[in-house]
């Protein structure tokens, strides 16, 4: 019995899916069992990396999404539309889909997993968050027995290669951004991830499965890179972090929600789903991810850490994900000749979790404030923050820029709330001149 495949795109990862597929050598004997069926593109007339047999290729996607022969669709063209109609239309046709698609399943999951519950057919999307690292299948599977805390990560490779060259050369982001798209490891357009959405479309994702419930991806808080300098790069060393974009979707503990802005919002299930440049401690097992590496950091009970790391990108490695897709579906319609949702692949939550707004997150934080070269300047910053509920873990000033003086603060715990309202004091000061930056730190 042969598993009909339809491909909706045969670009970076749809070419490396297809050579998986067409060459099963010293691999999973199931996979001799899986065929393309056909494969839809944009043009007919482009160069191609991989040998097909003639007749597959076809630019009517939406044939394949409907093909009655066809049992798994996967779709591999990326972008919103038309990939969301042709997940839809798959699923209305009874088809199970395979997905690398972040941004389809982060904004229109819930509508897409409850017309496959309908229909009682699978949305698989290991590729869709980290590339080859496998962290959607022990999210559902591996790990679903553990009250999951935190997922950590850094689940974008652009600003990862981006920010370690910045560390490894005291290079600025623009300079070292130009030298990336040159060299093809940043889009000609790198707003995606530059910014920080890419990453926020993913950590969307893993926390619905770690917390096991929808998230609107407009609750997930998102700040790029764009504003890291040399500068912060160069006291972030000094004082011993390496500056990394962070992902993080945690639970909330009671001893945070306690601080709450609005108590009556409060329950135990609220979370913190956030993007943003961080100050990892060198200790930390995330500052040492360099380069177009991903990991993922999974915190639960009773297992403890678990940290996923490998290539977050690329041909190879995203149709590693896609295949194993593809061939979990293969088994269970092998053994399953009524194919039920199964109860760990398939979506079965459908409340959306509560997400604590910013002000209450608890963090430390750095900030380099410009002030005139007073005396008494340290202290004023020292008394603010004080007045406030601040403590400062260290106050530094190491030397003057453009005749000012640079001063650097790291702080204790305190709610983002509070800090926000020193630095508004801190804004009145005779001798203030300006923050260049404020960076949360892990
Ligand atoms: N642009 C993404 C990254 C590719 O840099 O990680 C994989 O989603």
């Amino acid at each position: 019995m042969a598993f009909k495949v339809g491909l909706l795109g045969l670009g970076t990862v749809g070419t490396g899916t297809a050579k998986i597929l067409l060459d099963s050598q010293g691999r999973h004997p199931l996979l001799q069992e899986l065929e393309i069926h056909r494969v839809g593109v944009r043009s007919l007339d482009k160069p191609r990396q991989v040998e097909l047999k003639e007749g597959l290729l076809t630019t009517d996607l939406e044939s394949i999404a409907t093909d009655p022969e066809i049992d798994i669709v996967v779709e591999l063209i990326g972008g919103l539309e038309p990939a969301r109609s042709l997940i839809l239309a798959a699923i209305r046709h009874g088809k199970h889909v395979v997905t690398a698609n972040k941004a389809v399943i982060s904004r229109f999951g819930p509508e897409i997993f409850d017309a496959a519950n309908e229909k009682g057919t699978y949305v698989m999307l290991e590729a869709a968050v980290a590339g080859g690292i496998p962290v959607i299948q022990p999210l559902k599977e591996s790990l679903v027995v553990n009250r999951i805390s935190a997922v950590t990560g850094i689940i974008n490779g652009t600003t990862n290669y981006i920010l370690t060259r910045m560390q490894k050369e005291g290079a600025d982001f623009a300079e070292v951004l130009a030298d990336a798209q040159k060299l093809g490891y940043a889009e000609a357009d790198p707003t995606a991830d530059v910014d920080g959405l890419d990453a926020a479309d993913k950590i969307a994702i893993l926390a619905s499965l770690a917390f096991a419930g929808r998230i609107k991806l407009e609750d997930v808080y998102c700040e790029g890179i764009r504003q890291v300098s040399a500068a912060d790069i160069s006291y972030a060393e000094k004082l011993n972090f390496a500056i990394k974009l962070l992902a993080i979707a945690k639970r909330l503990a009671p001893a945070d929600a306690s601080n709450a802005t609005n108590t009556t919002d409060v329950t135990e299930d609220r979370l913190q789903v956030r993007v943003h440049p961080t100050l990892v401690p060198k200790t930390h097992p995330l500052a040492s991810i360099n380069g177009v590496y991903n990991a993922i950091l999974v915190e639960g009970e009773p297992l403890g850490q678990v940290m996923f790391f490998g290539p977050g990108a690329g041909s190879g490695p995203t149709a590693s994900a896609v295949v194993s897709d593809i061939l979990s579906i293969a088994a269970i319609l092998k053994t399953e000749t009524e194919p039920i949702p199964h109860p760990l692949l398939s979506c079965t939550h459908q409340h959306y979790c509560a997400i604590a707004p910013m002000a209450d997150l608890v963090s430390r934080f750095y900030a380099r404030f410009l002030t005139k070269d007073k005396s008494g300047v340290i202290g004023d910053l020292g008394t603010t923050f004080g007045k406030n509920g601040v403590s400062l873990e260290s106050i530094v000033q190491t030397g003057m820029r453009e005749n000012l003086a640079e001063i650097v603060v790291v702080t204790h715990d305190v709610r983002e709330g509070n800090f926000h309202k020193a630095l508004e004091e801190i804004r009145h000061l005779d001798a203030f001149d300006s923050i260049p930056s404020v960076l949360r730190v892990l």
